[in-house]
């Protein structure tokens, strides 16, 4: 587990860690870095990598060897079940503290984050206050992340290298699959197999995108892992009127589209539209028993509001769909059955808004390699 955190003054990037309260058995020590935007500087900004560590086991921790503060996490199971949580486009407003408020208390195991995360928009010190916002939840569980447009912060002339704050402050492990960016990487949790793409960074053919997604697929034992999800951030299926014809979807989705189908990706999150939807299984626009099922879940809670025009008629692939602030579990119960659930902010928790079984494509005989 990668444990990340930002001092204000020079620290040494140090966790020290064990299972009990108060009682740090191990220690771990990382590196520290710190970036420059305009006039803004970064505080240091560390990361340590822990382990190996128990699956399914609560851990306290302390950064910094500072006593004042532990925090504790839980480490994802070994084997199915699994429980995600799914937000994309939180921002930091009070909708978003009510999605988050909601995700608490689920007992996930891990949160899957599919692009537009603090809504800084060049403006450094919200990357901070969306730090401290997230820390809560973020220090308690695993948060996998991609980036959005929203993250990109490129400034012509004055700041041309994109993704500065984002590459510094939220470090995912894609040295560890085998990618040279990190802004795509794919990792292993419990049965399912999870790649996380890169909706603002070269994905043509003769990219290193494309070239590594060619690679990680090939190497997917569906044995060990049954399922596959895809994390992207602009839809490659969308009805609603916002974010129509831009090539970071229909571009991208021209070109892997292909390469996901042929893997039997079970499922593509997106966010980037400010609204929930979910699609049928889909390939090359037409329903298709062995596609993904496609499901925009931008609903998190941003300062843009919702994205509440549809395209009429509602074609028959979109199964549902809604405008309002909400996030989503994602239960894998076993190697074939997956239960789908939407939560509307509005509602009490233990409702759920949109609810459906997803039978993995592995375990379809009609859909068999
Ligand atoms: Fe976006």
């Amino acid at each position: 587990m990668r444990i990340s955190w930002i001092t204000q003054s020079s620290a040494p990037a140090v966790v020290d860690y064990g299972t009990s309260p108060k009682s740090y058995t191990n220690s771990a020590s990382g590196t520290s870095s710190s970036y420059r935007y305009l006039f803004y500087k970064s505080g240091e900004i560390h990361d340590a990598v822990i382990g190996p560590l128990n699956p399914n086991t609560i851990y306290y921790y302390r950064c910094s060897s500072d006593s004042s503060r532990e925090f504790s996490f839980k480490t994802p199971p070994a084997q199915l079940p699994i429980k995600f949580a799914v937000a994309g486009d939180l921002g930091q407003t009070d909708w978003t503290n009510s999605t988050l408020q909601h995700i608490g208390q689920l007992n996930h195991d891990m949160l899957l984050l599919p692009g537009d995360l603090a809504y800084a928009d060049l403006m450094q010190p919200l990357w901070d206050s969306f730090g401290r916002l997230v820390e809560p939840l973020a220090s308690q569980r695993p948060w996998m992340v991609t980036q959005g447009n929203h993250e990109v912060e490129r400034m012509p002339l004055v700041h041309k290298t994109p993704f500065t704050a984002y590459n510094a402050r939220w470090h995912m492990p894609f040295e560890q699959s085998g990618s040279t960016s990190n802004l795509y990487y794919s990792f292993d949790a419990a049965g399912v197999h999870v790649i996380m793409l890169g909706s603002y960074t070269n994905f043509d053919p003769a990219s290193d995108q494309f070239k590594w997604l060619q690679a990680d697929l090939g190497k997917i034992d569906r044995g060990k892992t049954p399922w596959i999800i895809v994390i992207v951030h602009a839809p490659w299926y969308n009805t609603n009127t916002a974010h129509q014809g831009e090539s970071a979807a229909d571009l991208m989705k021209t070109y892997m589209e292909p390469l996901l189908y042929k893997a039997q990706v079970d499922i593509v999150l997106a966010g980037h539209v400010h609204a929930y939807e979910r699609f049928t299984r889909v390939y090359n626009g037409k329903a298709d028993d062995c596609g993904p099922v496609y499901i925009t879940i931008g609903d998190g809670g941003n300062r843009e509001g919702l994205a509440n025009k549809y395209m009429d008629p509602k074609p028959e692939t979109s199964v549902f769909r809604e405008a309002s602030f909400g996030h989503a579990q994602l239960e894998m119960v076993n190697a074939t059955h997956a239960l789908w659930n939407w939560h509307r902010n509005d509602d009490s928790a233990t409702v759920a808004s949109d609810s459906v079984w997803f039978t993995s494509l592995s375990s379809l005989p009609v859909c068999k390699l």
